[in-house]
């Protein structure tokens, strides 16, 4: 398939990854939430019957991972149910989807996961990431699920945006030091996503290299962090200590260091 050529639609368009996306490809049809409710099976289907792309990207999706524990209904209908729904469309008009997934649905506790690793999330996002690979794969054959972590984008709520503003407004900001990750910037993330549309059907890992904790993310960013554990710093949804995806399919990108330093320079123009 030659990008340029082929008719490609982003759903989600407005989110962090979603707007980085529609960089990447200017010239796609680009829905956002109020375009399109991805849990609306007949709006979905009628859309895509509509638009008849070539290529579907996916990255819509509800991703506040705490707020997720409180609203499980709502949580299982777009994470789940949505990309289901989307792959029923995709296979109706041939289109191939490109679709977001989580290192959180896996538990953490064999620290290092490539591609063909059983998933045994534990928390409810992670389920219902799970929950969306397995009705992709239920409905359509030519899926690429992309399975990424510690997202870090200029059109997003993200961690060292956080990171940035705690330094601002506190003499030490604590960060926990015992959950252990790949942090991994969108636009090197959405750019990626060309090469993985040529390739064949499967799921992928695929994040900026190294890995890192939290605390030295944030170390990297402001000079005023100081470590603490998961237990000083309880959150709402659990999350796997260690969850590093492995990349054993394609080409590696480039370190999170250099991916944040260009995140950054970004920012200051
Ligand atoms: N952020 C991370 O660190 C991370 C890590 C691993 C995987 N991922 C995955 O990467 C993908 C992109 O994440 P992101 O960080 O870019 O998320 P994001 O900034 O929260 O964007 C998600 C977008 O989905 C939209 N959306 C929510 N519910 C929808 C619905 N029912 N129908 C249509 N659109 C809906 C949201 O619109 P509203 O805001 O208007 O609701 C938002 O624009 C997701 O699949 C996520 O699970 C993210």
């Amino acid at each position: 398939m030659v990008v340029g050529t082929i008719k490609t639609l982003i759903i989600g368009a407005s989110g962090m990854l979603g707007s980085d996306l529609c960089k990447v490809f200017p010239d796609a049809v680009k829905l956002a939430h109020q375009d399109l409710d991805i849990t609306d099976r007949k709006q979905v289907i009628e859309s895509i019957l509509k638009i008849k792309p070539d290529v579907v990207i996916n990255a819509a999706a509800y991703t506040n991972v705490d707020g997720c524990e409180d609203n499980r209904e709502l949580t299982f209908q777009v994470n789940g149910y949505g990309p289901g729904h989307i792959a029923e469309a995709c296979s109706k008009v041939g289109a191939v989807l490109v679709h977001f997934s989580t290192d959180y649905v896996f538990d953490g506790s064999k620290k290092e996961y490539v591609e063909s690793d059983i998933p045994n999330p534990i928390n409810v996002y992670g389920h219902s990431k799970l929950l969306g690979e397995k009705k992709i794969i239920e409905n359509m054959d030519d899926y690429r699920i992309v399975r990424i972590s510690w997202l870090f984008g200029i059109h997003g709520k993200n961690f060292v945006e956080t990171m940035l503003k705690l330094s601002r407004e506190k003499d030490t900001v604590r960060v926990v030091n015992d959950q252990f990750g790949k942090p991994t910037y969108t636009m090197d993330l959405a750019t990626k996503i060309k090469e993985v549309i040529e390739l064949e059907p499967g799921i992928y890992h695929i994040t900026n290299d190294g890995v890192c904790s939290c605390y030295e993310f944030a170390s990297s960013i402001i000079d005023n962090a100081i470590p603490c554990t998961s237990e000083e710093f309880p959150r709402k949804a659990k999350r796997p200590k260690y969850s590093v995806l492995v990349n054993t399919k394609t080409e590696l990108m480039r370190h999170w260091k250099e991916a944040l330093e260009a995140y950054l320079r970004g920012r200051n123009i």
